[in-house]
């Protein structure tokens, strides 16, 4: 029964919501949110979820881990702020020094650090075309970099990231994403991007590739090994830069510190972010040190990037995954969603497709599986079905039909096991009918 009070709360704080937000933004839970700890949110009515959402792929130690909150508390009582570009500081220096030693590539590398992912994605860009003295970047079909101009500009998806908001930035070529239940397995990709650089792009133009090494927003792929070592290759033959945005695969969450790495391909530059600051908004570029210099003093930076709070987090997130072995306990999550998903698959016509890379798991929900026409209502019933039975999921992909996994990597295995056992329950409930 739910307290009086804290209902008259929650009632009082979604008017606000409704007459003072945007439309623009629109939350996913019909909830406000109040505390969380661990893998477990709470509303202010008190009601308790199981979170497989981790504040979009943010939380992969978890909600308010005690070691980060306590590294935050004593970062605040040092220093709070001086921007980068005025005075430096330790724990800057210290981030920027892990993430070069962690980052894929025996060669020498820098760092430099932000505060959103789409500002770590744009500053790649920067950087690539600093470098390379040429504009052009080549992105991938369903690939989501951000919501700044750049960000929309190099995502693909239109609805309803760019609708309405173009015109956008110049100099951005597509190519099709590896995507094997569409149809793109990794040679025909392969293929059709080799064929747009010798038939339709300014060669002499292109700077870089720029690929999500597991597509985030856009459904939960990974892209074939063999793909992302194919285009290390044709980057170097070509002169090019390859780019990963790691931003939400990245920090542990398919079992590796980062996807690409379980191809073996070092990129020449990558974007981190959401994991990293576990919780605290920071992102950051790290790369090959001679491309890291492209830029000249004072071309790169940002008032808030680094913050001293956050870097102090980061620090104590990047030591919560070794000293916990996250990246094993990925592969131990991403064995058990394997299971359950193929059953599933087995089990539930409604299942088109379902990849797992680690945790990063994508169950693609099909009306019919021959003509794979998106099951977008259903998935959303699932998804409330699921929150009305105290468990939070999130969709992915262009069509909204696909729910992907994001649960904190330390998530205890009884609520992991609960978790699954609703989202089967509601994939049971909405396949009644179908066959
Ligand atoms: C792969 C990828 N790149 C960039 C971004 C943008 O990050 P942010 O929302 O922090 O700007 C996202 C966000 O979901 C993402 O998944």
């Amino acid at each position: 029964m739910a307290d009086p009070e804290a209902q008259g709360v929650s009632e009082e704080l979604l008017a606000l919501r409704q007459r003072s937000l945007p439309r623009g933004l629109q939350p996913a839970v019909d909830f406000i949110v109040d505390r969380a700890q661990g893998s477990q949110v709470w509303s202010v009515e008190g009601d308790g979820y199981i979170d497989f959402v981790g504040g979009i792929g943010v939380l992969n130690v978890g909600h308010g881990h005690p070691a980060v909150v306590a590294a935050a508390h004593r970062q605040i009582d040092q220093l709070i702020h001086s921007s980068a570009q005025v005075a430096i500081y330790e724990p800057y220096l210290r981030l920027a020094d892990q993430l070069c030693r962690l980052a894929p590539g025996d060669f020498p590398k820098k760092a430099i650090l932000f505060s959103t992912g789409a500002e770590a994605v744009e500053n790649t860009v920067k950087i690539a075309r600093s470098y390379t003295g040429r504009p052009g970047i080549v992105a991938f079909s369903q690939a989501f970099h951000g919501r700044t101009l750049m960000g929309m500009s190099l995502t693909d998806t239109v609805k309803p990231y760019k609708e309405g908001f173009g015109p956008f930035a110049p100099e951005i070529y597509r190519s099709p994403f590896p995507y094997e239940y569409w149809g793109w397995d990794s040679e025909r990709a392969l293929e059709a991007l080799e064929e747009s650089f010798r038939t339709s792009w300014p060669t002499d133009r292109m700077a870089a590739l720029l690929i999500e090494p597991v597509l985030g927003e856009g459904g939960f792929v990974p892209a074939p090994f063999e793909f992302l070592q194919s285009l290390r290759r044709l980057a170097d033959q070509r002169g090019l830069l390859l780019i990963a945005d790691e931003v939400q695969s990245g920090i542990g969450r398919t079992g590796r510190l980062f996807a690409i790495e379980h191809s073996g391909v070092a990129p020449d530059l990558m974007s981190i972010a959401k994991s990293l600051g576990g919780g605290f908004p920071l992102s950051a570029v790290v790369g090959r040190a001679e491309v890291m210099d492209g830029p000249t003093p004072g071309q790169l930076g940002s008032t808030y990037g680094g913050n001293p709070v956050a870097c102090a987090a980061a620090l104590a997130v990047l030591e919560v995954v070794e000293s916990e072995g996250l990246l094993a306990r990925a592969e131990v999550l991403g064995s058990i969603l394997e299971e359950r998903l193929g059953e599933w698959g087995r089990r539930f016509p409604l299942v088109g497709d379902f990849r797992v890379l680690g945790a990063m798991a994508g169950l693609e929900l099909v009306q019919d599986r021959a003509t794979k026409e998106p099951a977008t209502e259903a998935t959303q019933r699932i998804i409330d079905g699921c929150r009305e039975r105290g468990l939070l999921v999130l969709r992915a992909g262009p069509q909204h039909n696909v729910i992907r996994t994001l649960m904190p990597l330390n998530i205890p295995e009884d609520l992991l096991l609960q978790g699954l056992d609703t989202l089967e329950r509601e994939l049971a409930r909405a396949s009644v009918g179908r066959d």
